[in-house]
Formats: structure tokens, C-alpha cells, sequence
């Protein structure tokens, strides 16, 4: 697939390193850098990629999702969009409404929100993404799910995205962990959303909330 990656940080630069392995055909967006990206692949500004792609990835804070996509909606027409943001601290973590009210014409993805980075790059044996789609984004991201080695749980349609979210509180602090210890809190196909067994026994589910890494 010719995918685009928005952002070249720790979220966009692990997937687009990961599915440029896997053999994808990856191009990095950015508002900065240039030359060669995480994994060799390309950057660009922002846009100027986007011209053939079939799947973005947005991977940027959540923060930055309203302008990004009020400046490229048009562009993102037709394309399984993934939406890897979380907005914390916004009554939606996630970016639905955003995202298909400037691209009502693409297809929507909410995955790679619930795992900190250190997942991608080296995932647990027999760790699993949970993941919501429109009907036609599913294949695409169960591929996707699946190259980076996690195993795909499909919850639903795009309306399933929140059900996705509930899972935040147990993803945010795996980030920071090492890849080695990561394995132990990785979703299981018993794991459910809101599942609180994951969580730290000391720690809130707000600071969970709050972990450094998973804010926008
Ligand atoms: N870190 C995790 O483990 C984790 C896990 C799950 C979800 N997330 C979510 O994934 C998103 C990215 O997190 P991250 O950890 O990868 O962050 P990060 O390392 O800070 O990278 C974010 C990237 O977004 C781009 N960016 C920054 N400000 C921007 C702006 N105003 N407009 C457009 N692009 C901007 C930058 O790339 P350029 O400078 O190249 O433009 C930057 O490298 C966040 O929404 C976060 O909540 C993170």
C-alpha cells in the first residue's frame, strides 16, 4: 500500500519505519524536516505527499488535528484515514468529528491510539489492537495492524471509536516502558474496554490519563 505518514515523531516515525519493512510504500509528512525520514522513507511538507495514497496516518498532537485537516480535507477524499491522535483533556479523545466533517468522503480508522510507541517496535508475543473502521477502511487496517505484529480485533464501525478509547487509561502508561517489559500489560483477547486490571494499583486512572506520552 502507499501509505503517508503525518508526523515524524514516536508514533509516525515507529509505524512508518515498521511499514516500510513490511514492504509498504511509506512517505512521511511534515512541517519541518526534510530529506529522509525514520526508516528511510521520504518527508515532505505535509500535502505535497499526499497525491496517490491510499492510506494517512495522522500522528501528530491533538492539538494540531483541526488545522491539518482543514488544510488537507480535500486531499484526504476517498483514503483510509487513520486516526492514531488522542486529544486529551477534550470531551473527544478521538478525532472523528474533525476528521470526516473536513473529509466526509474518506474512510475512517481509530487504531494505534491504545499502545505506546515501544509496542510498534518491538511488539509482545501474542499482544492484540483493538480497532474500529468504516466498512471500507477494515482490510487496510487489519494489514496494517497486522505488519507491525499485533493481532487485529475488529469492535466495530467508526462509532465504535469510543469503545476504543475506553481502553486509553490501560495504554497510556505502558508508554515509557521498555519494550522488554511492555508484554506484560499488552491487551489480551480477554481484555475488555474500560478494563482496569491493567492499570497500576498506585496510580489513578487520571494520571493514567495524563501519562506523558499518550497526551496531544
Ligand atoms: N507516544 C505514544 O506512545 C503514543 C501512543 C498512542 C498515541 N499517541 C498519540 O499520537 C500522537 C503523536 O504522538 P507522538 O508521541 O508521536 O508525538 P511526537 O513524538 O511529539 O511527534 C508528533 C509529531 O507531530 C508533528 N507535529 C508537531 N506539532 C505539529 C503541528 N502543530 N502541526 C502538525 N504537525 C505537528 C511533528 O512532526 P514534524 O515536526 O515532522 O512536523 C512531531 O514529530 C499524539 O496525538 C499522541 O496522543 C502517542
Amino acid at each position: 500500500m502507499k501509505i503517508v505518514v503525518i508526523g515524524t515523531g514516536h508514533i509516525g516515525g515507529t509505524l512508518g519505519q515498521r511499514w516500510r519493512a513490511a514492504g509498504h510504500e511509506v512517505a512521511y509528512g511534515s512541517r519541518t524536516a526534510s530529506g529522509t525520514g525514520p526508516g528511510g522513507a521520504p518527508v515532505l511538507p505535509v500535502g505535497e505527499e499526499l497525491t496517490g495514497a491510499e492510506v494517512v496516518l495522522l500522528a501528530v498532537p491533538g492539538g494540531a488535528v483541526a488545522d491539518v485537516v482543514a488544510a488537507h480535507g480535500a486531499a484526504l477524499a476517498g483514503k483510509v484515514v487513520i486516526d492514531a491522535v488522542n486529544r486529551i483533556g477534550e470531551p473527544a479523545v478521538n478525532s472523528h468529528t474533525a476528521i470526516t466533517a473536513a473529509a466526509p468522503q474518506c474512510h475512517y480508522v481509530r487504531a494505534f491510539n491504545t499502545l505506546g510507541w515501544e509496542n510498534f517496535a518491538d511488539p509482545p508475543p501474542d499482544a492484540v489492537m483493538f480497532f474500529a473502521a468504516d466498512p471500507g477502511a477494515r482490510p487496510a487496517a487489519e494489514e496494517l495492524i497486522t505488519a507491525v505484529g499485533l493481532e487485529p480485533l475488529f469492535a466495530g464501525d467508526a462509532d465504535a471509536s469510543t469503545t476504543i478509547d475506553a481502553f486509553l487509561p490501560c495504554g497510556s502508561r505502558w508508554s515509557g516502558t521498555t519494550a522488554g517489559t511492555a508484554g506484560s500489560h499488552c491487551a489480551s483477547r480477554d481484555s475488555r474496554p474500560g478494563d482496569r486490571t491493567h492499570l497500576r494499583e498506585d496510580q489513578p486512572a487520571e494520571h493514567n490519563l495524563t501519562a506523558a506520552n499518550a497526551e496531544g
